[in-house]
């Protein structure tokens, strides 16, 4: 009978890194006595090694040699920390042919790859866990996977990028400005290197495809989820959508009908006394439905190394207990190849929507407005003409009943042309 000891060989040793290494080292004790297995950290990589990570490491087990951790034949479990795709992507690999069970943070590489890697996983019959991809310490990929193993799923919408929330919450709560707001969130340490995966959306389109892959079993190409950033959302019509008793949230979304899936991530309208809606700050979360469970809401900090290091705690003890007992307790990430045969396009997706006109204040205009809106089968919920804030330029802001995007695209490039409209109108869709 093998012993109950688990190596764990570490590539990566920065924020996340050092924090999990830091835990392994002073918590080996107590995951003993709550798992039964001793958890003993091996090997820890990384090109730099002269940086002070905050954490004593004996020097014989620090190594710049990505293959020294992969060849070791004592190390049962690869923890992959280094981020982006290459040479993720490659370790990953390796560590799998070499028998090794992987547990990796890495969103952007399972999105684009995860597909790949699974297969490979599976065929080697190791194990690959992901937890902290999304929404760091919020356990939503376990809830999936095994909470809710029973359940078909029929709808996701995730508050993914803390980044992104914390802005739109700032703008919300006290008028910040854009800039101001994400220099703010960079500051605190929430953005990416590089923050435009955060604004742009996507960072939430990544995270999106991993929730859909294990709740739809259908693999996702990027390229086929629409999406739209933050950038363009000012603090003006983050008022007016609250005066229509709305906020405003980044989200993703993904909605099943039949064997269809609508994949999408941008700015939405959402009411706002939503549980959703009241998510603050870098705050995550996820509101998903299905069959069995019904409405489910999961909420908490979705990045920092805290958190992180707890979602990839608890996959190196889910693949600790596979290496003992042989079984691994979640399901299989394979796509389902039966259950999802179509993304539906973002011209066939129907929805609501809010729209901010810049208009000059002259008679008729809401008419013609109204009038093209009508020509496309769009038709208007609510309207308001709020007071001048330019000279001859007043703000029309409207929310519509249900309408095809194809149609709102049509009938808006129709009234952006209109002489009497002075700026580009601004659309955000809107979830009930
Ligand atoms: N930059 C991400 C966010 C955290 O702002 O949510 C890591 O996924």
């Amino acid at each position: 009978m093998r012993s109950n000891k688990i190596n764990i060989g570490l590539i990566g040793f920065g924020t996340i890194g050092s924090s999990v290494a830091k835990f392994l080292l002073e918590n080996r004790g107590l995951l003993l006595k709550r798992t039964g297995m001793d958890f003993n950290l091996k090997l820890v990589c990384d090109k730099d090694l002269s940086a002070n990570r905050g954490v004593n490491i004996p020097k014989s087990m620090l190594t710049k040699d990505i293959d020294r951790v992969i060849n070791d034949p004592d190390i049962d479990i690869v923890v992959e920390l280094v981020g982006g795709i290459h040479p993720a992507k490659e370790i990953v690999l390796k560590a799998l042919s070499k028998g090794k069970h992987v547990v990796t943070a890495n969103k952007l590489l399972l999105a684009s790859e995860g597909e790949k890697i699974f297969q490979r996983a599976g065929d080697l019959n190791r194990e690959i866990y992901f937890e902290a991809s999304v929404a760091g310490g919020i356990p939503i990929i376990k809830a999936i996977r095994e909470g809710m193993v029973g359940n078909r799923f029929s709808s996701i919408l995730g508050i993914l990028n803390g980044t992104s929330n914390f802005i739109l919450s700032s703008m919300s709560n006290y008028g910040t400005s854009f800039k101001a707001a994400l220099k703010e969130a960079q500051g605190k340490g929430y953005a990416e290197r590089d923050p435009s995966l955060d604004i742009k959306g996507l960072d939430s389109s990544h995270k999106l495809a991993i929730l859909s892959l294990l709740a739809f079993g259908k693999k996702v190409d990027l390229d086929d989820i629409y999406v739209e950033g933050i950038e363009d959302i000012s603090t003006l019509d983050i008022q007016y959508a609250k005066e229509f008793g709305y906020v405003v949230k980044l989200l993703g979304i993904a909605k099943r009908y039949g064997d269809e899936l609508e994949i999408r991530v941008h700015p939405t309208l959402l009411p706002s006394e939503y549980l959703l809606s009241s998510v603050s700050g870098v705050y995550n979360a996820i509101f998903i439905e299905a069959d069995l469970v019904g409405k489910q809401l999961f909420y908490g900090q979705g990045a920092g190394k805290l958190p992180t290091t707890s979602a990839i705690v608890s996959d190196i003890i889910d693949i600790g207990n596979k290496i003992i007992c042989g079984k691994s307790p979640a399901k299989s990430v394979i796509p389902d190849k039966s259950e999802i045969r179509k993304i539906r396009k973002m011209d066939d997706v129907i929805t609501r929507y809010y729209v901010h006109f810049s208009a000059i204040d002259k008679p008729g205009v809401l008419a013609k407005i109204a009038d093209l809106l009508g020509k496309h089968n769009i038709s208007i919920a609510s309207v308001v003409q709020k007071e001048r804030r330019e000279a001859h330029i007043v703000p029309i802001v409207m929310l519509t009943h249900e309408a095809r995007e194809k149609d709102m695209q049509a009938a808006l490039s129709s009234i952006n042309r209109l002489s009497a409209i002075k700026k580009k109108s601004v659309v955000i869709r809107l979830e009930k």
